[in-house]
């Protein structure tokens, strides 16, 4: 069934938590309600927002357009091999049901990115990663509806153009398609991923890999770090780690030879976690009215209790305008801002 409201409360859809509201909020459960909706006059004469769990917008106040929310549901497998299978999800289900649900079928590739919020319709998007794992890890192809027409459009993983959070649909094909199935390829006999940071210590301390003790663990690590968007609205990482020539990273080292770095070997650039340049900057805890920056990872900016979007975005221009001065690095947001 459709549902169709107007004046909605934005607040249970997105993960910051902000007291606004959408003028128009269309809900479709299935491809044939999509494409109804897609001919709505109110399309013609108002913007469109596809917004999935909202857990990477910074709404600046009300949304005066029409939100467009996919509960198109299900978790299928078609296609079955000796090694793996291939999975057809809704872009509705939640991103951590499908995680949960691949594990319990001990199904491999996703349970280092267990626990991240938002829907499956919006990981590709995003090209979500955590862990040494990005979703592009696992994708075979996408369907859904180019917007404007409401024809049937398929798009396979070469044509995506991932890369660290990003992906052709933040690109050319922003607001153009709206995505209804996504299919992933799982492995039955998982290869653990363990060699980031700490995981394959506190892996070991849970017993023998196991997909189980992995989601385990990377709950346990996540939990430690990232605030729960039920007690302090968030958006995880705000910024992008800032991919950087050699001779930036050099100049950082001068003053704080102990600063992190991934080199990125197609490139031969380098990755400086943002977290430990707003860290250094002096921000990691600090306030600004009711935004702050979290006090276990400097990378998150935190809804203290009744902040505006208004708020959030000047407290990341601050940081943004702080480190430029203080690295000559320019840090690039990962959240959209939706005015
Ligand atoms: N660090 C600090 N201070 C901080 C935060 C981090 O010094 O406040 C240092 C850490 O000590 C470590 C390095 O920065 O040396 C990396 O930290 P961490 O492992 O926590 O990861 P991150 O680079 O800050 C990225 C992703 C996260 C993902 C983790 C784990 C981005 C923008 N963020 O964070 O993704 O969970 O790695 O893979 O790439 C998200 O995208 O929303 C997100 C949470």
């Amino acid at each position: 069934m459709i549902n169709r409201f107007e004046n909605y409360p934005l607040k249970k859809h997105h993960t910051f938590g902000l007291d606004v509201t959408a003028k128009y909020f269309f809900e479709y459960a299935s491809l044939e309600e999509l494409l109804q909706i897609l001919v709505d006059p109110l399309l013609q004469t108002h913007d469109c927002l596809l917004l999935g769990g909202g857990s990477n917008l910074l709404f600046l106040g009300d949304y005066k357009g029409v939100v467009l929310h996919s509960a198109i549901m299900g978790m299928e497998v078609i296609e079955t091999n000796a090694r793996s299978v291939v999975v057809k999800v809704g872009a509705g289900v939640e991103w951590d049901a499908l995680v949960e649900w691949s594990v319990r079928n001990n199904f491999g590739g996703i349970e280092n990115l267990s626990w991240i919020p938002g829907d499956v319709g919006a990981a590709p998007v995003q090209n979500i990663g955590a862990y040494g794992v990005e979703f592009k890890d696992v994708f075979v192809k996408a369907e859904g509806v180019y917007l404007a027409s409401g024809e049937p459009f398929s798009i396979d993983h070469a044509a995506c153009d991932f890369a660290y959070r990003d992906s052709i649909f933040k690109n050319e094909l922003k607001n153009k398609v709206v995505l209804t199935f996504v299919y992933l390829r799982l492995d039955k006999s998982p290869r653990f991923l363990l060699d980031y940071g700490n995981v394959r210590e506190a892996v070991e301390m849970l017993g023998e890999p196991s997909l189980r003790n992995v989601r385990q663990c990377i709950v346990d690590i996540r939990r430690q770090k990232l605030p729960d968007p039920g007690v302090f609205g968030n958006a995880g990482s705000f910024f992008k780690n800032p991919m950087v020539d050699v001779s930036v990273l050099s100049a950082v080292q001068a003053d704080f030879p102990e600063v992190p770095f991934y080199t990125m070997p197609e490139s031969g650039r380098v990755k400086i976690p943002a977290g430990w340049l707003i860290e250094k900057a002096g921000w990691k805890g600090q306030s600004l009215g009711n935004a702050a920056v979290h006090k276990n990872q400097a990378l998150v900016l935190i809804n203290k209790g009744h902040a505006t979007g208004r708020e959030i975005l000047t407290l990341a221009e601050a940081i943004e305008a702080d480190i430029r001065y203080k690295f000559n690095i320019t840090l690039q947001r990962e959240v959209n801002v939706v005015e």
